[in-house]
């Protein structure tokens, strides 16, 4: 079960964090994998255990993300699996945020994934699998965040989407809703003592998620097992969004 050898696996912010415990467990299941970001990746494909490569990507540029894959076709032939994952997060009230800001977490969180799935979809040749990684935010909406919940949102919606669109091609499209997850972004909100205590204590499993139990699911979701789940839409999250 849940065999992903000789298949190629893209994903897309996987130099750290949620990325990496998606690229790890995909690895460990078999699969190649290309790793696309903006941030170094070598450390990661040291703990890879099958061949990959790292290709530098700044998901904004559109260029980019066609040369990009390009090399990775011309490294490993083929892709099966994509994984976007690519996302920043910062604070946008909605009365002090400047476009520009607005823009920018858009264009990341929600441009890339459609720029990235449009240019790889048409190397997924024998059907494939596609997952978008959103956020609960997606659905419960969180104060001072209002670029991020639309973004993620708005990627719910693209991942049903595609799911509809892709289907006479046997390409399915999931997306997962983490909770909150310790990773680069989260860093900062989990370093107040106060803070953590205050997230542990709102999530029913009082803790929050570590990357690599995140990595599971998307083997699955990856695998001929999946086959025949699409355009879903599933949290992982502690149990945190039962009460919200
Ligand atoms: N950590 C959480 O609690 C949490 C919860 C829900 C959803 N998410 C989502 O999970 C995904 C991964 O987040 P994470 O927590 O691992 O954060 P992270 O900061 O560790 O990872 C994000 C990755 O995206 C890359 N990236 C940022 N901008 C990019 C760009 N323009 N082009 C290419 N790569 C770019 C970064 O270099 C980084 O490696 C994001 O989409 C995030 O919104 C995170």
């Amino acid at each position: 079960m849940f065999d992903l050898k000789n298949k190629v696996a893209v994903v897309t912010g996987a130099s750290g964090g949620l990325g990496e415990g998606m690229a790890k467990a995909l690895s460990e299941a078999g699969a190649k994998i290309a790793i696309l970001d903006l941030k170094d990746g070598s450390g990661v494909l040291k703990k890879l255990k099958t061949k990959s490569n790292y290709y530098k990507l700044d998901v904004l540029n559109e260029e980019s993300i066609k040369v990009v894959l390009e090399k990775v076709i011309n490294d490993f032939g083929k892709i099966d699996i994509l994984v976007n994952n690519s996302g920043i997060f910062f604070p946008t009230p909605v009365e002090s945020t400047n476009s520009s800001d607005w823009d920018k977490i858009i264009n990341v969180n929600l441009r890339g994934y459609f720029l990235v799935t449009k240019y790889a979809v048409s190397y997924m040749k024998n059907g494939g699998r596609i997952i978008n990684v959103a956020l609960v935010a997606g659905t419960h909406a969180f104060a001072s965040s209002s670029a991020y919940n639309a973004s993620k949102g708005a990627v719910i919606m693209l991942t049903k989407t595609f799911a509809s669109e892709f289907a006479k091609k046997g390409i399915t499209a999931n997306a997962i809703c983490p909770g909150i997850f310790e990773t680069p972004m989260t860093k900062e909100m989990l370093k107040s003592k106060e803070t953590l205590d205050m997230i542990n204590n709102s999530i029913p499993l009082k803790r929050t998620g570590k990357p690599d139990e995140i990595g599971a699911l998307a083997v699955y979701l990856a695998s001929g097992e999946s086959a025949y789940m699409t355009g879903s839409i599933i949290t992982i999250d502690g149990g945190w969004t039962c009460h919200l």
